[in-house]
């Protein structure tokens, strides 16, 4: 036992209990989840799954389990790998604020099976010597009620944020030793050595389609028909495309044709729009804000997906005084303020 890994992972929903569940099929570590609406019931019952990799399973359980990120500190262990699978809303809690607890300097590499874009800069700032893999899931997997249902291969491009601090090579072992505790012959997780191209390559689409549906209201279908995909979309998909070029990235010549199609015969609703539906909060900072960071300090011009991220600011601000996040004052302050 004591020559297995320290594993936790963050954040056990439809697609964390998924990547857990590899981690423990695999067997060389010992692992810990932090599951916080469901811990009564996972620490009483454990999970039952039913996976399209895995099969039907009840009550199955990891070595320990917390209720939240202090308990899993308390252990006092050194984890090697902290998994982080929640959503990313650093406008509300900075991941790495979040997991400080859990990491030990030069020893925890952090996992980001997450969403959104550079989302290694924060950590390497707060935790210059740690290695930060990033993970890109695609997992069709659900919590209903606390059961799990995945109905998707559970594939997975697993690469890491380069931390300007680390030798490459180092950064590369750390990822494949990663790789070594969750790829089994179930599922389908492979090493691809460049997050920052994998990631632009996603943003061409969740930048530009994700948002604009999320703003209208339509699914992909509808954004064609209404005419909003070449009025808004593909000019967004443009300036996705000269950011990456300015930050030495060269996508391939035909992905705005590749990701217009990727949804062909689907009345497709992304997820952003999905969340809007749902009175859910936006991954907004990762996914446009830090885009926009880089377009900036590189001095690219970005209107479109300015005037986007800016929309989209005020239906988060929206969504959150809907989840109680905050109070209006009584009576609207009168500013003076000279506006002009
Ligand atoms: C497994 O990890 C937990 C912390 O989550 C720790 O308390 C326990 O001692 C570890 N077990 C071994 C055998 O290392
Ligand atoms: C969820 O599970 C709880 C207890 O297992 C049950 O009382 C409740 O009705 C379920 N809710 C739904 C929507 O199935
Ligand atoms: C696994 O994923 C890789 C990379 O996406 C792909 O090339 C390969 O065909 C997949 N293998 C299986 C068995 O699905
Ligand atoms: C980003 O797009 C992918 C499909 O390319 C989707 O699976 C994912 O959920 C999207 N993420 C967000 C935050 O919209």
């Amino acid at each position: 036992m004591s020559s297995k890994l320290n594993v936790l992972l963050i954040g056990a929903g439809g697609v964390g209990t998924i990547v857990a569940y590899g981690i423990d099929f695999v067997g060389k570590s010992n692992l810990s989840i932090v599951v916080r609406r469901d811990y009564e019931r996972v620490k009483d019952k454990g999970y039952s799954i039913d996976s399209v990799d895995y099969g039907s399973l009840s009550g199955w359980k990891p070595q320990k389990i917390y209720s939240d990120i202090d308990a899993a500190a308390d252990s006092r262990t050194p984890y090697n790998f902290v998994v982080v699978c929640t959503k990313n809303l650093a406008d509300i809690v900075k991941m790495e604020d979040l997991v400080e607890p859990v990491i030990t300097p030069e020893i925890t590499s952090i996992v980001l099976m997450q969403n959104g874009f550079d989302l290694g800069r924060p950590f390497f700032t707060k935790y210059p010597k740690n290695v930060v893999i990033s993970g890109v899931s695609h997992i069709g997997s659900h919590n209903h009620n606390g059961s799990i249902v995945q109905t998707q291969n559970d594939k997975s491009l697993i690469s890491y944020f380069d931390n300007p601090n680390l030798e490459k090579s180092l950064q590369e072992a750390e990822t494949k030793k990663f790789i070594s505790i969750y790829s089994n012959e179930k599922n389908n997780c492979t090493y691809f050595p460049d997050a920052k191209w994998y990631r632009y390559r996603k943003l061409v689409y969740n930048a530009t389609l994700n948002t604009v549906c999320a703003l209208t209201g339509v699914d992909t279908g509808r954004l064609e028909l209404s005419g909003g995909l070449e009025s808004l979309s593909i000019p967004a998909m443009h300036e996705v495309i000269a950011i990456a070029k300015a930050d030495d990235v060269e996508l391939p010549g035909d992905v705005i044709n590749a990701v217009v199609h990727s949804d062909d015969g689907d009345w497709f609703e992304p997820s952003m729009r999905v969340d809007v539906k749902k009175g859910n909060l936006l991954e907004l900072e990762v996914i446009l804000g830090n885009l926009l960071r880089v377009a900036d300090e590189l001095q690219v011009d970005a209107p479109i997906l300015t005037v986007l991220y800016n929309l989209l600011k005020v239906v988060q601000f929206r969504l959150k005084e809907s989840q109680g996040m905050f109070k209006l004052p009584e009576k609207r302050h009168v500013k003076d303020k000279i506006y002009k």
